[in-house]
């Protein structure tokens, strides 16, 4: 059929869709706004954000772009979608009602509550002193967060009263976090292992994907500070068939339903950020758009057709029962630059790639990435995700550590054990 496609956005995530999308004999041609070095390898770049929205529906419009799919998150809960539909464009991703999943922690909370989805409890504050009373009362840990989208930092887990207070005047006196963080969740901390299970939604059809994992914390250990994500891995071993078919009873579909009920269809992906507690998966948050890094690591194991699935879905039709995946487990360490995450640094040159990429199931995804006078450099935080598949997570494992070991620049940081936990777990 020939489909023209844009993807939307300029990270690893989004050169991992654009690499799943080249496997497809169903496309044509690929465009990436803005994109990154190595997506320009699979598609012609855009000199357009991601969250100009006017921008980009006219690109799609002039370019007679059949299919656009967007990464982030930023542009879906300011309604590019919407305007894309109304000007008769075929979109993967909810309109702003579906996005407001995750542009809202409240109204998440609301959804699950109505729907009856396991989460923890949470009340809502926008005046610093009853939050602060609630803290007195419930004592803690506790998890603040702030109730819109604050790229990743709106979330504190307050192990102290000392460090509750400061989260919660950040956001309500001192406005860190502007309009997103004036009003605040306080939320039961819940104890277990997280998981994430994204789910492709058609107008209230669901095909769950391979559940993945992902690591917040900058150090090994899981200590520093918290990240846009340092690794990830696919499938979980924790997440087994049954699990993964609670959450999908349990979370996705009710979730769905619900929003199903309240007139809002949703065509895209459904992230549910889980916690599996004693008592059974709960509900951490939900996104409204593909994770990132776990996307690097489920689109390698992805034996289905992405654009075919990505199409169906952007047009509200039916899905397949299921996706077929490679067996095996893939595994991504994130290579960042000097001084991520509270900064980063840049122009820095890269030297490797090629040699990490001649190794057997190794494929690397640039996320902070630009070309200078023909040479790559480091452009941001994150600059690089080395994804490797292997028969087992140890395969994967060390591929993926033999990949970082080819790649090159200065200031280059890892962690050194991404997938060490799921190590002798089940991959299928
Ligand atoms: N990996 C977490 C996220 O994409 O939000």
């Amino acid at each position: 059929m020939g489909l023209r496609v844009l993807v939307v956005g300029g990270g690893g995530r989004e050169h991992a869709l654009l690499w799943g999308i080249a496997r497809s004999p169903l496309l044509d041609t690929m465009y990436c706004a803005p994109g990154n070095a190595g997506t320009t390898r699979l598609a012609i770049s855009i000199p357009v954000a991601a969250d100009d929205i006017v921008g980009l529906r006219r690109f799609a419009v002039s370019e007679r772009i059949d299919l656009t799919v967007v990464g982030p998150e930023a542009p879906l809960v300011a309604g590019l979608a919407d305007e894309f539909r109304a000007a008769g464009l075929a979109v993967f991703g909810p309109g702003a009602k579906g996005a407001h999943i995750e542009g809202s922690k409240a109204f998440a909370k609301e959804v699950m509550r109505a729907a009856g989805v396991p989460t923890g409890t949470a009340a809502e504050f926008t005046m610093f002193s009853p939050a602060m009373a609630f803290v007195e009362d419930h004592g803690t840990p506790l998890v603040i967060k702030a109730d819109g989208l604050a790229a990743g930092k709106g979330v504190f887990v307050a192990g102290s009263r000392r460090e509750a207070e400061d989260a919660l005047r950040s956001c309500l006196i001192e406005g860190r976090f502007g309009d997103a963080g004036r009003s605040v969740l306080v939320e039961e901390y819940l104890e277990g292992e997280e998981a994430s299970l994204l789910a492709l939604v058609s107008d209230g059809r669901v095909l769950p994907l391979a559940p993945a994992q992902d690591y917040k914390r900058a150090l090994d250990g899981d200590a520093g500070p918290n990240t846009g994500g340092m690794g990830s891995y696919s499938p979980v071993p924790t997440v087994d068939a049954d699990t993964a078919s609670a959450i999908v009873d349990q979370i996705v579909r009710p979730t769905v339903d619900e929003l199903e009920r309240r007139g809002i269809s949703y065509r895209g992906v459904l992230y549910a950020g889980v916690i599996l507690t004693s008592q059974g998966p709960k509900v951490l948050e939900f996104n409204c758009r593909f994770g990132d890094p776990e996307t690097q690591v489920m689109i390698p194991r992805m034996r289905s057709d992405l654009l075919r699935l990505l199409w169906a879905t952007a047009q509200g039709e039916e899905l397949p029962a299921s996706v077929d995946w490679e067996p095996g487990a893939c595994v991504g360490v994130v290579m960042a630059s000097r001084g991520y995450p509270a900064g980063s640094s840049k122009g820095d040159t890269i030297t490797g790639i090629v040699e990490a990429e001649a190794l057997d199931g190794v494929t690397v995804f640039h996320a902070g990435t630009a070309e200078r006078d023909g040479v790559l450099v480091t452009a941001g935080g994150r600059v690089l995700v080395v994804t490797a598949l292997g028969a087992d997570f140890a395969q994967a494992r060390e591929k993926a550590y033999k990949g970082v070991g080819r790649i090159d620049f200065s200031g280059a940081q890892w962690r050194t054990d991404i997938g060490a936990r799921a190590v002798g777990g089940r991959t299928s």
